[in-house]
């Protein structure tokens, strides 16, 4: 795919900006990977070799560190991607029963995306909200501690949202 199928002019203007930012290439990549995750929703692999190639790096490398970090995602995703802790203080605090509610509440399993590509469900390491455990993260957004009753309302705030 050329560059130009993959990025309008605007775009390639926003990565060269981004990178300029930075003495090192390779110090680029995440706020580069950052960037295309939130223009395109996801990270493509045809992306992740632009922007590999672009900071002169291996492909290799931007697709290791592309699936290394829960924040980053590899495949196409729902509008709201809802991240549910699975470490030990939320596990004992009832992480469980979350993942179960919301696999009922939005109809898929973790990994899935809602019909209407609304949501989609993932389970994460700590996303350090221990302190309010049971926890989830929408978006960039923490939540806790998480009951049915107030994820009914907390989904209810999203589904409003672009
Ligand atoms: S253990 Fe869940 S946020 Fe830290």
């Amino acid at each position: 795919m050329s560059v130009q199928e993959l990025f309008s002019d605007a775009e390639l203007k926003s990565i060269q900006e981004i990178a300029s930012r930075y003495e090192e290439p390779g110090s680029a990549l995440m706020p580069l990977l950052h960037y295309v995750q939130q223009i395109r929703g996801y990270l493509g692999e045809d992306e992740m070799a632009f922007i590999a190639d672009f900071l002169g790096i291996t492909r290799v490398r931007a697709y290791e560190v592309a699936t290394y970090y829960t924040l980053y995602y590899t495949k196409p995703r729902g509008r709201h991607t809802i991240q549910v802790c699975r470490n030990l203080s939320c596990t004992l605090a009832g992480a469980e029963g979350i993942v179960d509610f919301l696999k009922k509440e939005l109809e898929i399993e973790v990994g899935g995306t809602t019909a209407d590509g609304m949501f989609s469900l993932v389970e994460v390491e700590c996303i350090g909200s221990c302190d309010k455990a049971p926890a989830i993260m929408i978006d960039g957004d923490h939540h806790g501690p998480v009951t049915p009753e107030s994820l009914r309302e907390i989904l209810n705030t999203y589904r409003g949202k672009p």
